[in-house]
């Protein structure tokens, strides 16, 4: 049985993405192995965002060839396989197949192609006639934890992105598979889905099928009040695209307490300048109200979100316009990137202006003033008690375990490994830079008894 290694790099549709890669290979008689040394066939799941995050493929490729030993099968998957095609053969040594992201569905055809003595194979496919949504029985990053794919690709073109080129246009699977996949899942011993795409709220599937009798103003509220009625135990979502974030979403979460507590809302820049240079479609005014919004729901909704800094053109009033933004959104997590031009984006074409010192400085700065901000508001959480679903043992300590609050903050606390896959309470007792401490309650009530 030829042994398959599977490393993935990218976003949680990569993530997902391999899972189905997994499943399909292991029923089609390979066996995955997390020991690459072992492998017959190494495959990379690529990311292209960033071009740091592409860099890691040619650096990955280069430390397999030169580890001494025989050289496995090399594909290459994911967005820069799709982006790349065969060009890939050119600038890399040593790889054997190119997949993209539309054809991941052909993954086994393509490896026994390869193991069969053909060379150069290339498929970039055509997602929406092979794409397999819904594998059933699917091997999982987690195994109470699923990724649900209901949009894929995107159409927002924002104009430093390269996901609309590699994902492709829009694609949204009908409520009605959503709904039956997550009942399966429900049924296996999974307590908690995440419905992803690049832009969860721009989900707009070709027919009602499944969304008939839920209330709401845009499908996906609808769709979010269809998969509450499923009973799954908590249900989260993203990522959240501003312009397409409507208030009927809030509303929902409002009313079913299993639509969790967290709300990752991209903002990108605190200017409108940038924001107008990006193509965002929004203003910062708007963003405010989405916030503001979000504040008002009694559910406590936690706001997380992603920021470029040294976009084009950014001066440093565009950039203290973003400081005074994070300042007042109050994230309880902010992801910062320094802005990398992509090929092939609108955006490479503008001048790259601001000096990679300056982006750094930036970056520098708005990490801090995140850090601090953070802090203060995750300090709320202190003598809370929030439901935690415990995931997997702690990596700081030996006597800890690690999991996600409902609002989707790490928390750790002492515990033993077979609470792996229960929900606990447990009352916070300490902020940590990017987690929370606690301690379990029936615990602490019964050291107390
Ligand atoms: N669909 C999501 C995010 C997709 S990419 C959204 O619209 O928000 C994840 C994050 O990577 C983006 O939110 C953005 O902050 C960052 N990113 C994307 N392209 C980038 C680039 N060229 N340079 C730096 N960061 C980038
Ligand atoms: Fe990229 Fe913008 Fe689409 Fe997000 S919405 S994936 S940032 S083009
Ligand atoms: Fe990266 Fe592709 Fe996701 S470029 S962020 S893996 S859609």
């Amino acid at each position: 049985m030829k042994k398959v290694y599977l490393e993935t790099f990218g976003c949680q549709m990569n993530v997902s993405d391999s899972e189905r890669v997994a499943t399909t290979l292991a029923k089609k008689g390979f066996e995955m192995t997390s020991r690459e040394d072992q492998a017959d066939v190494v495959l990379i799941n690529t990311c292209s965002v960033r071009e740091k995050a592409e860099q890691k493929l040619y650096t990955r490729v280069g430390r397999i060839r030169n580890s001494g030993r025989s050289k496995p099968v090399i594909g290459v998957l994911g967005c820069v396989a799709q982006l790349e095609g065969e060009t890939l053969f050119e600038k890399i040594e040593g790889i054997d197949l190119v997949l993209g992201t539309k054809a991941v569905g052909r993954v086994s055809e393509v490896i026994q192609r390869v193991l069969d003595g053909e060379e150069g194979i290339v498929d970039l496919g055509e997602r929406e006639k092979d794409y397999d949504w819904t594998v059933s029985d699917p091997q999982r990053h987690s195994p109470h934890v699923a990724f649900v794919p209901i949009i894929e690709g995107c159409n927002k073109f924002c104009t430093y992105c390269i996901v609309p080129f590699s994902r492709g246009r829009e694609v949204s699977l009908s409520a009605s598979e959503i709904v039956r996949s997550v009942l399966d899942m429900r049924r296996t011993g999974i307590r908690e889905v995440h419905l992803i795409g690049q832009n969860v709220n721009s989900y707009r599937p070709t027919t009602d099928s499944g969304l008939e009798g839920f209330k709401g103003d845009t499908p996906f509220s609808r769709l979010l009040r269809a998969v509450a009625a499923t009973g799954i135990e908590r249900i989260k979502f993203n990522t959240s695209f501003p312009r397409d974030f409507k208030p009927d979403i809030v509303d929902a979460i409002n009313e079913h307490e299993n639509l969790c507590n967290w709300v990752h809302l991209p903002v990108q820049s605190g200017s409108d300048r940038v924001l107008n240079m990006m193509k965002r479609g929004h203003t910062i005014d708007s963003y405010k109200r989405k916030i503001d919004y979000l504040r008002s729901s009694p559910r406590d909704i936690s706001i997380t979100t992603d920021i470029i800094v040294g976009f084009p053109g950014e001066t440093r009033e565009d950039f203290e316009d973003t400081v005074s933004l994070v300042e007042y959104a109050g994230y309880d997590a902010a992801y910062i990137f320094k802005y990398s031009p992509r090929p092939g984006t609108p955006a490479y074409e503008m001048a790259d202006d601001v000096l990679s010192e300056e982006k750094t400085e930036r970056f520098l700065k708005l990490e801090s003033v995140q850090r601090r901000s953070q802090n203060e508001r995750l300090k709320r959480y202190v003598g809370k008690t929030l439901d935690v679903l415990v995931e997997k043992h702690a990596v700081r300590s030996d006597a800890q375990v690690s999991g996600h609050s409902t609002c989707h903050k790490v928390v750790n606390f002492e515990g033993s490994d077979s609470l792996v896959g229960s929900i606990v309470k447990v009352k916070i007792s300490e902020v940590k830079s990017n987690s929370l401490l606690g301690v379990r309650l029936e615990r602490q009530a019964s050291l107390l008894a």
